[in-house]
């Protein structure tokens, strides 16, 4: 298909299924207030339960089979238990909480220095960054400005990127569309009295992917490996995704976001384009399912006989609540109900935990890599990461 003829095949299914979406009964002020509360309130009891399951000097990462998995502070997803301890101590004041996510904070700050890939945007900022800008407390942000001068040791002038990933037999130098999320950090150091290159770096990057990792409908590859040598793209494959042509859903959540906060800092209408260009393409995909949790790949050969990945969902909500914010009134209220619509399924039985089950993680029905059966149909602590600010950007855009 030309990329006309596939712009207009998702123009004319986005026109059929965007009213449905908007349609579908849309919640009162009230009703939202009622349930974001009940999730704070839920979260602060249930990630006491996490806290008793994961030593003092570990992370949580998952709970399967009844078990607790835990990590080091290496780990790229390191950050999001402390970052989530303080949207809940944001929200309920809880001192226990506060107390906790300090003790957590104390044992992943080595991390600063990490230059072994691009995460530790992921592993500072939403922790230590989440912590300044609660607390004020200065240290947190020294934190921040030393993780902003390492993750940039990971940029390669000739890709015009930062390096994900280090090579290895199979990649030379992949750049993968998660990195965008590592950016905001670099932004916001700049903007906060950083080097200004650690924003130039975010904007060369994001423009780069921009180049390199979309297709023409919108959808993005996971990897793309480029020869450092030439700067020329090697090879474009899916990576965790369900194979190359596919779109991964949690890949596709993390574009989103990431070129959604680019325009937060750059006011560039290119990325806002693109992020409202991404956002069609996912809410009028005809297997996005009714209750806007995707499976863990749009075109996972097995749908619907497949997990959903709650993940992606939760990331998707709090992009398409921020998203709202930019954009006129008609697009603002597809976005925010469509975010308001994915906040209410997972706080539903159907992904939300129990009291004291799920290992003390918020949700379930979670995937990080399918393809390996690795963390398939389990609790995520950046479902939950996402999930909290999800419902913290309702209230405070839209209550
Ligand atoms: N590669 C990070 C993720 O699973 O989203």
């Amino acid at each position: 298909m030309t990329s006309t003829l596939r712009k207009l095949y998702a123009l004319a299914l986005f026109s059929l299924v965007a009213p449905m979406i908007v349609s579908a009964q849309k919640p009162s002020k009230k009703a939202m207030k009622k349930m974001i509360a009940e999730n704070m309130q839920f979260a602060a009891s249930q990630y006491k339960v996490l806290q008793q399951n994961t030593p003092a000097d570990r992370m949580p990462r998952s709970f399967n089979n009844g078990k607790s998995i835990t990590s080091d502070t290496e780990w790229w997803c390191s950050g999001f238990y402390p970052g989530s301890l303080w949207y809940i101590y944001e929200y309920t004041g809880d001192e226990q909480i506060k107390a906790e996510a300090e003790r957590r904070l104390a044992i992943l700050e080595k991390e600063k220095r990490y230059t072994g890939n691009h995460d530790i945007g992921f592993m500072i900022f939403c922790s230590f960054g989440n912590a300044y800008r609660i607390t004020g407390n200065k240290q947190y942000k020294d934190v921040v400005d030393t993780a902003a001068v390492y993750q940039i040791t990971r940029y390669r002038p000739a890709i015009q990127s930062i390096q994900s990933w280090n090579g290895n037999k199979d990649r030379k130098c992949p750049v993968i569309i998660d990195n965008m999320m590592n950016l905001e950090q670099l932004l916001w150091a700049a903007e906060n009295g950083g080097s200004q290159q650690f924003r130039d770096i975010a904007v060369t990057h994001a423009n780069t992917t921009l180049k390199n990792h979309y297709r023409p409908d919108h959808s993005t590859f996971h990897i793309v490996d480029y020869d450092l040598s030439t700067g020329e793209v090697i090879k474009k494959i899916n990576g965790q995704g369900a194979h190359d042509t596919s779109a991964w859903s949690r890949g596709q959540a993390w574009g989103l976001y990431g070129f959604t906060m680019m325009y937060r800092f750059t006011k560039d209408q290119t990325y806002l384009q693109h992020a409202k260009n991404v956002a069609d393409f996912l809410l009028s995909h005809p297997n996005m399912p009714a209750d806007l949790i995707p499976y863990w790949d749009y075109n996972a050969p097995q749908i619907p006989n497949t997990p959903r990945d709650a993940s992606a969902g939760a990331i998707m909500a709090s992009a398409l609540l921020e998203l709202g914010q930019y954009v006129d009134k008609k697009d603002k209220a597809r976005y925010v109900h469509a975010g308001a619509l994915m906040l209410r399924s997972l706080a539903s039985p159907a992904y939300r935990a129990n009291l004291g089950e799920n290992g003390g993680f918020l949700l379930k029905h979670s995937v990080g890599f399918f393809l390996q059966n690795s963390e398939v149909d389990v609790p995520l602590t950046y479902a939950d990461y996402y999930f909290l600010e999800g419902l913290l950007r309702y209230k405070k855009w839209y209550l």
